[in-house]
């Protein structure tokens, strides 16, 4: 990610995802998304993908193909599956997502590390690829879950569901984490516990209310943005707006 930010000069993420449209119209999702592709590559660094564009096309069809655009114009492709099972079957839905050419994967870490995350990560850094986690998402329900307070099963001590998964994202290795952008203390709170060490990646930039130059100086290296863009009349237009706000940030 590094490497493709520098080369782009961009450390937007672009969520390639697009409103439901008929099965028997779901051609036009593919049309769209390989538009705004084409649209925006140059100002972003990576694309995530999300069921938006799995469900209607197909991973080793429209799917593979995208992946395949994505990586041939130098940037990195996420799947954004939030896989939340046991490992055994954690390990089959990576394997299939990295077959079909994605960089990296996006999981849910209440499964815990045991039978859960444990075979997901093996199976992902066999493969020299991404494992990125949720961390606390960028919706108002998060706090239900996320946000709880909680006794840490290893010191017994009470502390954040949060801080406890960055603790965590820190020690499984874990190649980034994911902060709502529409909680911009808590993505610096979480930047004190990974210090660095691992990636912010921010989602809920315009459409859910969060700003990119409030999120960046708050702490996230990489801003996942969708609708924003995706939406907006002149995508590439959108996409350099943002880009230029955060320049410099
Ligand atoms: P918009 O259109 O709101 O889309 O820019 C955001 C994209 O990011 C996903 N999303 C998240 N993904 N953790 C994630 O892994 C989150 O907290 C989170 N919040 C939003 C969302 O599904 C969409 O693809």
């Amino acid at each position: 990610m590094q490497e493709a930010a520098k080369s782009k000069n961009s450390r937007i993420v672009l969520a390639l995802d697009f409103p439901f449209e008929a099965p028997e119209n779901r051609n036009k999702v593919l049309v769209k998304a390989q538009s705004v592709l084409k649209a925006v590559h140059s100002h972003i660094c990576a694309v995530k993908i999300n069921h938006h564009l799995v469900l209607p096309l197909g991973t080793f069809d429209g799917v593979q193909q995208l992946v395949e655009q994505i990586r041939g114009q130098g940037l990195l492709a996420i799947m954004d599956a939030k896989v939340n099972d046991i490992g055994a079957t954690n390990q089959t839905i990576a394997q299939y997502y990295f077959a079909a050419g994605f960089d990296a994967l996006i999981a849910n870490p209440f499964i815990g590390w045991e039978e859960g995350l444990k075979p997901l990560f093996e199976v992902s850094h066999k493969l020299n690829r991404g494992m990125i986690l949720l961390c606390y998402m960028s919706h108002k329900g998060a706090s239900e879950g996320y946000g709880q307070t909680i006794i840490d099963s290893e010191t017994g001590k009470k502390t954040l569901q949060y801080i406890s998964f960055a603790k965590k994202a820190l020690k499984y290795g874990a190649d980034g984490i994911v902060v709502g952008a529409t909680y911009p203390q808590k993505i610096t709170e979480i930047k004190h516990v990974v210090g660095g060490k691992v990636p912010i990646y921010s989602p809920g930039i315009g459409t859910q209310g969060g700003a990119a130059e409030t999120a960046v100086k708050a702490g996230a290296e990489y801003l996942i943005v969708g609708r924003e863009i995706t939406l907006a009349v002149d995508p590439a237009k959108a996409a350099s707006q943002l880009l230029d706000s955060i320049n410099g940030v």
